[in-house]
């Protein structure tokens, strides 16, 4: 088995990453459609070193594969980053690779997955994450779910000529609504 379901939305689930699909990663992380959006654009993302990060991920952290539930062919990732658990506060980062699967709802509820497993499992209270100015699809994916501005660093991301200011937006536990995906704790009846 390649992958593993362990938060289950209806289009896709999130699954421990599986190293054996690094080809994958990397054609996707050196397509600049994808790329541009990330912090790694800059980066020589090659087959030896993003096996690396893979196998590191793979046993470290919450890092994750999102996978399309009907296929079960991998689309995406996303993980919680630098979580602390005294304050109870983390960040977040998701790509989906698979442009053909770009407004179709997976970034969304991929991310109400990861947020459902950190507000409701780690019991964290505050999630945050930044995003370029120029990233208004996943702007909205972000609106939709509840994360709000906070701040934005001005003009601190420069590409193609041009300056964007970098926003950072949170999301507290409570402020998180639409219901958990997380199976009952009672048997129902
Ligand atoms: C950002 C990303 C995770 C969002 O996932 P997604 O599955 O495409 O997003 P969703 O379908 O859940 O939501 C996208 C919303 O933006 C809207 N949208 C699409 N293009 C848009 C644009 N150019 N400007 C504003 N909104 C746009 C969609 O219509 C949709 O809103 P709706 O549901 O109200 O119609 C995904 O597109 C992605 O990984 N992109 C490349 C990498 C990236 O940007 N990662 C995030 C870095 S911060």
């Amino acid at each position: 088995m390649k992958y593993f379901r362990k938060m289950v939305g209806k289009r896709c689930y999130l699954s421990p990453l599986n190293p054996e699909d690094v080809e994958k990663y990397v054609l996707w992380l050196n397509d600049m459609e994808v790329a541009q959006y990330l912090t790694l654009a800059y980066q020589l993302v090659s087959l030896s070193n993003e096996r690396e990060t893979l196998e590191k991920f793979s046993r470290q952290g919450d890092h994750y594969a999102i996978v399309e539930s009907k296929s079960d062919e991998l689309i995406g990732g996303c993980a919680l980053l630098n979580p602390d658990h005294i304050n109870r506060t983390s960040e977040v980062g998701i790509f989906i690779g698979e442009k053909s699967c770009w407004n179709k709802g997976y970034g969304e509820e991929a991310l109400r997955l990861l947020l459902d497993y950190g507000f409701n499992i780690l019991n964290l209270h505050n999630i945050m994450l930044n995003v370029y100015a120029f990233n208004t699809r996943a702007i909205r994916c972000y609106g939709k779910i509840g994360f709000k501005e906070i701040g934005r660093r001005r003009q601190a991301k420069v590409i193609q000529g041009r300056s964007y200011d970098i926003i950072y937006m949170d999301i507290l536990a409570e402020e998180f609504t639409g219901g958990s995906f997380l199976p009952p704790l009672s048997p129902p009846g």
